[in-house]
């Protein structure tokens, strides 16, 4: 079986890091997202893996991951013509990779816990036409919903209904036969101006057999900032302990407590606390400071007198104001230093690109 993985899409409101970073290349506990699903694609058996990217990005998305051999797979990296026409579109761009398979077609900015293989073997040994997963949501008027009737059975989907006829949102995982370009051609953009892939599941339903299981421990990015690190504390929960080596330095005078991956050339020094999860990338300086739960780290980043929790640090930071961080998001490259640091001495003395958010 082959697999396609939506990447383009604007990711507007997560700007001003998705002004230089495509969202799916956002590191989460150390990694880019898209790695994340990539492994759990090849996890459940499928290694042919097509990427969908915005039309440009194709070189740097495959900079950024490769061609697949680190995740024992093959990529293959698709510019989506005309741009982000919609997610069902997204599937219509691969048709000459997909035309006559059965395939797995994954939204990037899903992270799921656990495992999809049994997901995809249902779908093959039931010879199903279309599969589909649900996971209960507070908020399903922001997704697709599947609408059942009395007897339970399933009737449609609704792309983002003002009232959802069910507390469910149909998780951005699907399993399509070779019938989704029949599909596809009998449908038209929604009044957002998109081809929905609610309006392709509703088609499988009228036309075919659609399975469906309700999953937990899914995590769909709604593009705030809030949310990318909820998915960042989820990623590191999910990671097997074994993940997380030391491959760094740890002087004698630093704590490091819990799990706490420590990547290569990096010094943890004196009276740094490091308490985990915690994923430190490669040649960072710690000292003197206090990392809390649920951060991760890029390389080559330097971290002196701060306190920082529950965040995501991008490589080539240096975070060095004696001040406490939490729930922040810092992108590559980036100073956060104390204000006597800086002369003039007149306060507080900054460079904010656009859309930034600061509370000093
Ligand atoms: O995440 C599940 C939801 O994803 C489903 O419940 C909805 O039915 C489905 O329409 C989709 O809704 P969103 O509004 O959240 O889709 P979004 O625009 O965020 O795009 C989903 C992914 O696909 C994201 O990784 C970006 C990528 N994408 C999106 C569009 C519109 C593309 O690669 N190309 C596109 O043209």
């Amino acid at each position: 079986m082959k697999a396609l993985i939506a990447a383009g899409g604007r990711a507007t409101r997560l700007r001003p890091i998705t002004w230089t970073i495509n969202k799916h290349l956002i590191p989460l506990a150390g990694r880019p997202m898209l790695a994340h699903v990539i492994e759990k694609i090849v996890e459940a058996g499928i290694t042919d893996i097509y990427v969908n990217v915005n039309p440009g990005e194709g070189e740097s998305m495959r900079a950024a991951l490769g061609d697949g051999s680190a995740f024992g797979a093959k990529l293959t990296y698709l510019e989506q013509q005309g741009g982000a026409k919609g997610v069902a579109h997204v599937v219509a761009n691969a048709e000459a990779q997909l035309k006559g398979e059965r395939f797995l077609f994954f939204l990037g900015d899903n992270i799921i816990l656990g495992s999809i293989k049994r997901f995809v073997e249902r779908f093959e040994a039931e010879k199903l036409d279309c599969m589909l997963a649900f996971s209960r949501v507070k908020d399903p008027q922001r997704f697709g919903v599947p609408e059942f009737d009395a007897a339970g059975k399933l009737v449609r989907v609704v792309e983002k209904p003002a009232n959802p006829p069910s507390p469910f949102a149909v998780t951005g995982i699907y399993l399509y036969d070779t019938r989704f370009f029949d599909a596809f051609r009998t449908i038209a953009p929604s009044a957002r101006g998109e081809y929905e892939i609610s309006d392709v599941n509703s088609w499988y339903v009228g036309n075919g057999t659609v399975g469906f299981e309700e999953i937990t421990g899914w995590w769909k990015d709604t593009g705030t900032p809030d949310a990318l690190l909820e998915g960042n504390a989820l990623v590191m929960d999910d990671l097997p302990r074994a993940a997380f080596t030391s491959e760094g330095t740890v002087s004698l005078e630093a704590q490091v407590q819990g799990l706490v991956k420590i990547g290569k050339g990096s010094v943890i020094g004196e009276g740094a606390l490091i308490r985990g999860p915690v994923v430190i990338g490669e040649d960072c300086r710690l000292e003197n400071c206090y990392v809390g739960p649920y951060t991760s780290i890029g390389d080559r980043t330097t971290i002196r007198h701060a306190e920082v929790e529950h965040s995501i640090i991008f490589p080539g930071v240096a975070l060095t104001a004696q001040k406490r961080i939490v729930n922040s998001i810092v992108g590559a490259n980036a100073t956060v230093a104390d204000v006597r640091d800086s002369v003039p001495r007149t306060g507080h003395q900054m460079i904010v690109g656009e859309n930034s958010v600061l509370e000093i």
